[in-house]
């Protein structure tokens, strides 16, 4: 058992506060000189499910927090369809911190960030980690195949110190780019409850 394994609710909500502090008043990369905001995460810190993004928006940047654009609209409508509300889940992202005019992520600025990212899984301890979108699902999975080819089938994997599912979903703002791909995200979510309801991931490797 994992010392995190071990922690109670509290405590590693406890620590998640903690991680939040620091993260805060994060200055590694230089997304800090441009946000307005770091954009930690929110939701339940002891969630089964938590969602990655790739990176705050505009008005996630403004607000502080993530998913609350047109995007996290409909994220919300998909997870009141499988009886599920935002105070359930976790949502994250990939970079706490907005890129300028929503450029692309560059490789300093992940990998200064993805520590933040596996301290979040490892004190949450969710079962399922369903990643929205073409970055967040290469990042995690480490693989360069493309989210239509993934999406809606589970893949274990090790992220930090956590073993979970890793669930590839199309990034919900490209649904409502293309709103026929809105049904196949909301059959990817069908498939959701019941890998949160089974076996917990097991190490593969
Ligand atoms: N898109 C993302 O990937 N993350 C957000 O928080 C908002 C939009």
């Amino acid at each position: 058992m994992s010392a995190a394994a071990s922690r109670s609710a509290t405590e590693r909500r406890d620590e998640l506060i903690g991680v939040y502090r620091t993260a805060s008043s994060c200055t590694i990369c230089r997304l800090s000189e441009s946000r307005t905001k770091v954009v930690f995460g929110a939701g339940n810190a002891d969630a089964e499910l938590m969602f990655v993004g790739e990176a705050p928006g505009a008005q996630e940047d403004a607000q502080g927090l993530p998913f609350v654009g047109r995007a996290g609209q409909l994220l919300n409508q998909l997870l009141a369809e499988i009886e599920l509300r935002r105070d359930d889940v976790f949502v994250a992202n990939t970079l706490k911190c907005r890129p300028p005019g929503n450029r692309d992520p560059l490789p300093d600025e992940i990998e200064s960030c993805t520590p933040y990212l596996h301290r979040q899984i490892e004190l949450i301890e969710p079962k399922v980690v369903a990643t929205l979108g073409n970055f967040a699902t290469k990042l995690l999975t480490g693989s360069q195949t493309g989210i239509t080819k993934v999406r809606g089938t589970p893949q274990i994997h090790t992220l930090g110190v956590r073993t979970v599912y890793v669930f590839p979903l199309l990034h919900p703002a490209a649904a409502l780019r293309t709103r026929s791909l809105v049904d196949t995200l909301r059959d990817d979510f069908a498939k959701l409850p019941a890998l949160i309801a089974g076996p917990p991931a097991l190490r593969s490797q």
